[in-house]
């Protein structure tokens, strides 16, 4: 499906400005566009107890599953003032459930981007079914 990289950066960059993070200082953002052509878009949100932060891809992912989306062609992030900044480790296992053919951009609006696949950026995911593999 045809995109414009731009406006999905964009998106991200606009939702990086509604981001929760008083305790790090960095916000990210992150907008995922669905196979029918909605995008939903999600900023970090920390807590007081740090460990249950939930970074942006997921708020992102999980708005979008939530509204019954299981099919995704793309996902831009922003992070701080970076000119890349890359799903973690985490994020990238939860967006392989469903998008393992995603393609994942970082920038910011207006600059360079870099893009990657998910399957680069993480092969053989974890899973549950060795038939699957
Ligand atoms: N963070 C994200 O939102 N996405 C990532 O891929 C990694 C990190 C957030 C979590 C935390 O609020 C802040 O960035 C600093 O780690």
């Amino acid at each position: 499906m045809a995109y414009n990289p731009q406006d999905l950066l964009a998106a991200a960059a606009a939702a990086q400005a509604k981001a929760y993070a008083p305790y790090s200082r960095f916000k990210v953002g992150a907008a995922l566009l669905a196979a029918g052509g909605r995008v939903y878009s999600g900023g970090n949100i920390e807590n007081a107890s740090y460990s249950l932060t939930v970074c942006a891809e997921r708020v992102a992912l999980f708005q979008a599953v939530a509204a019954g989306e299981r099919d995704f062609i793309a996902l831009a992030v922003v992070g701080g003032d970076l000119p890349a900044c890359f799903p973690c480790g985490a994020c990238r296992q939860v967006l392989a459930e469903f998008a393992p053919d995603l393609e994942v951009l970082t920038g910011q609006p207006g600059g360079p981007l870099q893009r990657r696949l998910l399957k680069e950026l993480l092969p053989d995911t974890f899973k549950l079914n060795t038939s699957d593999i």
